[in-house]
């Protein structure tokens, strides 16, 4: 199912560690300000039955999961999360942020992973219809400092080890999927917006708030 958009679409996305996690109050409370509600969910896990494909696919124990498989649990998450959670509110003429969405499909299992880009592009457009977002926002930084981040957020609790295969992959598969994200953002220059992550956390929520009232005008 792809919904019929009324509402707004904003994706966020970027490297482990980019901070696209911790933008969400800010992003929320923004919203509220104009005088808007909007719903905040993630991918893969915006579902009940999400989640269970999340714990799957970043188990770090699954070091051998084809990457056809991989590729297919984001799909199937996907599924069920635009069925269940985004076309309904979208049709509702809600506005929607979503952690992570397709451009992390073509860049973890394209560019960093290998798998042809044409086949998962054909994929998206026969499954979903080619639903793209509205907006979206990538956060860009080294992956070096990406994932010294995300290490030591495991490391002191803030974040779940269970979930750490990807952050566990190599720094050349971040460095591909960086490269991924600013080579998908330059081919889309009116949908991406690229903001400097290594900034403190309140100056890319501010420069986040400034693209987005844009929008709202
Ligand atoms: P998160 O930690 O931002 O919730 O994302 C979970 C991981 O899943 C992250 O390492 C990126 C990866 N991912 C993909 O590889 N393909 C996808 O389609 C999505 C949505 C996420």
């Amino acid at each position: 199912m792809t919904p019929k958009k009324k509402g707004l679409f904003i994706t966020l996305e970027g490297i482990e560690g980019s901070g696209k996690t911790t933008q969400i109050p800010g992003l929320r409370a923004f919203f509220n300000e104009y005088g808007h509600s909007c719903l905040v969910t993630r991918e893969p896990g915006g579902t009940k039955i999400g989640a269970k494909i999340r714990r799957i696919l970043l188990d770090p124990a699954h070091k051998n999961m084809a990457s056809n498989c991989e590729l297919l649990l984001y799909f199937a998450d996907r599924a069920q999360h635009l069925q269940e959670v985004v076309a309904p509110a979208l049709q509702a003429g809600q506005i929607v942020i979503c952690d992570r969405f397709f451009d992390a499909t073509l860049v973890y299992q394209g560019y960093a992973r290998g798998l042809d880009r044409r086949m998962i592009l054909d994929l998206h457009r026969l499954v979903f219809d080619g639903l793209l977002p509205d907006i979206t926002l990538l956060l860009d930084l080294a992956p070096a400092q990406g994932l010294a981040r995300a290490w030591s957020q495991i490391n002191n609790g803030g974040r779940t080890e269970a979930e750490s295969r990807f952050e566990a992959e190599k720094l050349q598969f971040h460095e591909k999927v960086r490269a991924g994200y600013l080579d998908i953002a330059r081919r889309d220059p009116e949908r991406f917006h690229i903001i400097d992550a290594t900034q403190p956390a309140a100056d890319v929520g501010r420069q986040m708030y400034t693209i987005l009232k844009h929008h709202l005008d």
